[in-house]
């Protein structure tokens, strides 16, 4: 069969991203523009800026790409854009950037959910085996997602207020650690001990997550040793914290294996890259006897190897959009 080579393109949020993968699982070549050393001053991402500096990076990415891998548009099969979620003017770079090469190029255009691209992740370390539970844990999203077969996605829950990431970000800005502060909050939570007394959120029957909660908490807490007078053990809360974190996660990933007859399960987004979350699923999946996956740190945070990855079973499955094509700033995943 003739191999498939499929442009990814990826620009939701501070990362402008090129890659080319072949057949869904082979990267040939990636390129990741990451802004995050300018963002690192104002604490968090600033759209505008994140805007303008994707029109900046966006073709060089895109030549450096394409030279990596020694390959023409001519060679090119289809273009995946991530089309949403994301902030809507780092979206519309990618996006427009992408159709101009399809019109140019005459190559299909491949729209790509952010969340589609982050499960894919997963593909490029092993093909995807059903029924399968992805358990997506980003800055953005915190959600179950059951697929029975390739590109074909069913939300058994979600967050009902922050996203796991965004609460990793908080908490590490109330500690005083720079931005991005969830993997310097995941890496002082190992030197620490659980000492803190914080809420595990959501004890319930559903598949849903809460994260405002224990944000709060985590923020009173500081807030109040602060005013006694007393120092806080910043290892110690971030050790405290991690775990009612993974804990939240841990009890609905268990409920939706056992109900849904789940066999494989991957993991998902930034916060896939975190300690004590991949160690907690492993002790999971083992003692239920599931198959876990999770992507190498490269694959774990933004990245177009991914959306590429995802493209090529969207352009399967022919999902093909035409020029008309618009970002959005949120979509559910379908
Ligand atoms: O998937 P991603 O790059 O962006 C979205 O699609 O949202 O995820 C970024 C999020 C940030 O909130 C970041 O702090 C978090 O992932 N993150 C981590 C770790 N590495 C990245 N959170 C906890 N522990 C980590 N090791
Ligand atoms: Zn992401």
């Amino acid at each position: 069969m003739k191999d498939t080579y499929i442009l990814g393109i990826e620009s939701s949020c501070d990362e402008t991203s090129a890659s080319i993968v072949k057949n869904g699982t082979d990267e040939i070549a990636t390129v990741i523009s990451s802004q995050i050393d300018i963002h690192k001053d104002y604490g968090g991402v600033v759209p505008e800026i994140a805007s303008r500096q994707h029109v900046k990076n966006i073709t060089i990415v895109l030549e450096e790409c394409l030279t990596k891998a020694n390959l023409t548009m001519e060679d090119i099969d289809a273009i995946a854009i991530t089309y949403g979620p994301g902030l809507i003017g780092s979206l519309l770079i990618g996006l427009e950037a992408a159709k101009t090469l399809a019109f140019i190029y005459k190559k299909p255009l491949i729209p790509v959910h952010h969340i589609a691209g982050h499960i894919y992740a997963n593909n490029l370390v092993k093909e995807l085996q059903f029924p399968l539970l992805a358990v997506v844990v980003s800055g953005g999203h915190t959600e179950l997602v059951e697929m029975t077969e390739h590109y074909k996605f069913t939300k058994l829950g979600g967050t009902l207020d922050d996203a796991i990431g965004e609460c990793y970000d908080k908490v590490a800005r109330v500690i005083d650690l720079e931005y991005p502060g969830g993997s310097k909050l995941d890496k002082l939570a190992k030197l620490g001990k659980k000492t803190y007394k914080l809420p595990v959120p959501l004890k319930d029957d559903s598949y849903n997550f809460s994260f405002s909660g224990l944000k709060s908490a985590v923020i009173n807490l500081v807030h109040n040793e602060r005013q006694r007078g007393n120092e806080i053990n910043k290892e110690d809360l971030a050790a405290s914290f991690q775990s009612s974190a993974v804990e939240a996660i841990i009890s609905k990933v268990r409920k939706a294996i056992q109900d849904r007859n789940i066999k494989n399960v991957v993991i998902a987004g930034g916060v896939a890259a975190n300690n004590g979350l991949r160690e907690a699923m492993e002790q999971l999946c083992s003692d239920l006897n599931v198959d876990l996956t999770y992507p190498p740190l490269k694959y774990c945070t933004d990245n177009a190897t991914m959306i590429a990855a995802a493209g090529f079973y969207a352009y399967k499955d022919g999902r093909i959009a035409d020029l008309r094509l618009n970002s959005k700033s949120q979509d559910e995943l379908m």
